[in-house]
């Protein structure tokens, strides 16, 4: 009936928002057109009233429809600066990456001072805690003199892994034992050492898109294939497309930021995660979970990692204090039940241990409370600075820029006009002392050519608000100049 397949493994919920997702993209229901009653769905759907309410609540969040009290569900109309759901028939091919020399180029423009840093996604620059942790360093290395110049153990300074856990247990309720923890350089070498533990040379790797283009990277250079799976700017990952991804390709393990996203700013609903942890499990296949971002929610409702809701078996989660405190200090952790033994020996022999005065210097930052106390008065500068960034880039880009509205983070993804060329605009914007980050570096197959992510990770000055400016500008000329080319 309808479409509803029960022996299907697919959630009904889900088929029910495919159904009505693919009569909103055919033109069947259109803008202002009501959907079917709760009752009237149940009925020719064959699934209950809740299934159905269920569905259309998804479809209310993902901004396809809306509800009218007393009325009904209504297909919404869009607004202009919405970002819009990419729709794809089939799901996307394993892919080699195909932008590793912009990506160069990239990260050559992140470090450069001379430049307005539009391009680097830095959140804690925002609000820097270098006095209060120079401080603590200083009594660090008063108090522990040599030892804090030697070798930490490979998991990691204990004091620190047991902090990271009660940070868990404080934010989220989750129980993690500091045993569980291996202490590592950043988030990056935490991704590396998951992806190690469970992944080998040749394997298809699941990513979101757009997604964080060290990913990408690091799947590539590890000999892996990144396949791609559709991601909802409201929601996240969409698991129907999982689904149909992990039925057509032999896909070894999924890398995902469900907590807080990088470019998108999306943190995927906690029962979509559960979901999300069942389905893989069903498929046996490994959750790498990027949370280096959880923390940075603007409201601070920290999202849960997927580890704690469900079988943690197969869930490595991978966390950071570069977003949130220091980069420089390359201090990050994989938190893995099953795993842990693994992650050292490769910890062990890739990098030894990380450095220890920064762990000793964190582990005393959380305790004494500072670390909360920085976070409190972080996330709101964020939240400024978002809606400062989003409020210049209405004014001063053509009006069909789409936007994203991260709930956290400190980056902008935008839609560009569709012709618009961002490799272009980062060469222009170099040359006029600004980084960006071209949309093509988010995807394996680098297909993102008129997006672009925009950092509000900085302290907001005149010349981040110039800046914005003058790539607005830059748009208009560059898409009026495409549009004329186009006439002739
Ligand atoms: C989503 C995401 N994961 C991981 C990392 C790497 O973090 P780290 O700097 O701690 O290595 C980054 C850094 O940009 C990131 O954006």
């Amino acid at each position: 009936m309808l479409g509803i397949d029960k022996q299907c493994d697919t959630f009904l919920y889900r088929q029910v928002i495919d159904l009505i997702t693919e009569n909103i993209t055919a033109g069947t229901l259109l803008p202002g057109d009501r959907l079917p009653s709760l009752r009237k769905m149940s009925k020719t759907a064959g699934v209950s009233i809740p299934t159905v309410r269920q569905a259309y609540i998804e479809l209310e969040r993902q901004r396809r429809v809306e509800s009218r009290p007393q009325s009904g569900f209504y297909v919404r109309h869009r607004a202009a600066n919405d970002i819009v759901l990419p729709t794809r028939t089939a799901t996307a091919a394993p892919a080699p990456l195909r932008c590793r020399p912009l990506m160069e180029r990239v990260y050559d423009g992140v470090n450069r001072p001379d430049l307005v840093p539009l391009g680097i996604a830095n959140p804690c620059m925002a609000r820097p805690a270098a006095k209060t942790l120079h401080r603590t360093m200083k009594r660090i290395m008063a108090r522990a003199e040599e030892r804090s110049l030697g070798y930490a153990s490979t998991l990691g300074e204990p004091s620190l892994r047991r902090q990271i856990a009660y940070h868990y247990l404080d934010t989220v309720g989750a129980p993690v034992e500091p045993g569980q923890i291996c202490i590592t350089n950043g988030g990056q070498e935490a991704l590396l050492l998951a992806t190690m533990a469970v992944a080998s040379p040749g394997d298809v790797i699941a990513v979101e898109t757009p997604t964080y283009h060290g990913m990408l990277e690091l799947i590539d250079s590890l000999g892996m294939l990144a396949v791609e799976v559709e991601t909802c700017p409201e929601e996240g990952v969409t698991l129907s497309e999982l689904q149909r991804t992990l039925e057509d390709h032999p896909v070894k393990a999924c890398m995902f930021s469900t907590t807080l996203g990088n470019p998108l700013g999306v943190t995927m609903p906690d029962e979509h995660r559960r979901e999300l942890v069942e389905l893989l499990q069903k498929h046996d296949v490994a959750l790498i979970e990027d949370d280096v971002y959880g923390d940075l929610r603007f409201d601070a409702i920290r999202p849960v990692p997927a580890q704690f809701l469900g079988s943690k078996a197969r869930v490595l989660t991978c966390g950071s204090f570069s977003k949130t405190a220091a980069p420089g200090y390359r201090i990050g952790w994989v938190v893995s039940d099953h795993h842990i033994d693994d992650i050292a020996r490769l910890k062990r022999a890739i990098s030894c241990s990380s450095g220890f005065l920064q762990q000793l210097t964190l582990a005393d930052f959380l305790a004494s409370g500072d670390y909360s106390r920085h976070l409190k008065s972080l996330r709101p500068v964020l939240r400024r600075n978002a809606e400062r960034m989003s409020a210049l880039v209405a004014e001063h880009f053509p009006a069909e820029t789409r936007t994203s509205r991260p709930v956290g983070g400190s980056v902008l993804w935008l839609e560009l006009p569709r012709q618009l060329d961002a490799e272009r605009l980062f060469d222009d914007a170099i040359a006029a002392g600004i980084s960006i980050a071209p949309g093509h570096i988010f995807s394996p197959c680098a297909c993102y050519t008129n997006f672009i992510r925009l950092s509000f990770g900085h302290p907001w000055q005149a010349s981040t608000e110039n800046a914005i400016q003058w790539l607005g500008e830059r748009v208009s000329q560059l898409a009026a100049g495409t549009n004329q080319d186009r006439e002739h």
